[in-house]
């Protein structure tokens, strides 16, 4: 299974992820990290972007999880804005070699399988950055989601616009359709991280770790992976059957071993 880490807050997670990252970029130059938007991951950017002088990033490249469709670049909430303004610019990645889905809608139909084409050619993903949605999503995977899906268009689910209307001006602004990696694409990465905070994520969490496999909860995919680490606050944590064996298992792993 998974291993579960809980930690105190959301800034503990991002270090102790950054740390994952910092050690994976020292000793493979031409990292390759999957990236998610969102909340969640903002504290690992933060991290990250904290010790980004003693790190050479110039071969690091990254792969954005999703993109909204027939949103112009240029918005602000578009995930290739997001992406460019919380993680290329304050980590000081090279900005070419960090990709976002195209969510042209005038392109969309062969966008998923050039996607694809772009992660092989990289060499595949070393290290993929998840959140969880509150419906169990991960990239925008949304419930019913085939575990060998690609990159390909899906339609978010009224849950995940309400959830997305923080960003956008009026909820309608949300959009409808999406281009994301599928559960298969994210189940090619080397190494999963998925992260979670607060209350409002404790029940997408424990479907995701302790429940069955089921395309119904995507975030069930992560169970199928050799190595798949959840990083997660007391408060997501606070649904977990098995969370004092976490705990325990965790307490008493080697430090060499890293997640
Ligand atoms: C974003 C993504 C989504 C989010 C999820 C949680 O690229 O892939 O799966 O991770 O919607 O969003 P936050 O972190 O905003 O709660």
């Amino acid at each position: 299974m998974a291993e579960i880490v809980i930690v105190s807050d959301a800034g503990a997670a991002g270090e102790l992820v950054a740390d994952a990252v910092s050690s994976l970029i020292t000793r493979k130059a031409d990292a390759v990290l999957g990236l998610a938007t969102g909340s969640t991951p903002l504290a690992v950017y933060r991290a990250l972007a904290a010790r980004a002088s003693s790190l050479d990033l110039r071969r690091v490249s990254g792969f954005a999880l999703d993109e909204y469709v027939g949103l112009p670049v240029s918005h602000p909430e578009s995930y290739r804005s997001v992406i460019t303004r919380e993680v290329v610019e304050p980590i000081g990645l090279d900005p070419d070699r960090v990709h976002v889905p195209n969510g042209n809608a005038e392109t969309i139909q062969t966008a998923g399988a050039a996607y694809e084409r772009a992660i092989v050619a990289a060499g595949g993903i070393d290290l993929q950055i998840l959140g969880v949605g509150t419906d169990g999503h991960i990239g925008f995977n949304e419930p019913g989601s085939s575990f060998a899906s690609l990159t390909r268009v899906k339609t978010l689910t009224e849950q995940t616009r309400r959830d997305n209307a923080r960003f956008f001006d009026s909820p309608d602004e949300v959009p409808m359709h999406c281009i994301t990696q599928g559960l298969g694409t994210i189940l090619r990465a080397e190494h999963l991280v998925m992260l979670a905070f607060g209350e409002g994520k404790a029940n997408a969490v424990a479907a995701s770790v302790e429940g069955p496999l089921s395309a119904m909860m995507p975030g069930s995919a992560i169970q199928l992976h050799p190595h798949a680490t959840v990083v997660i606050d007391e408060a997501a944590a606070s649904k977990l059957k098995l969370a004092d064996y976490y705990r325990y298992a965790y307490a008493h792993k080697p430090d060499w071993q890293g997640i």
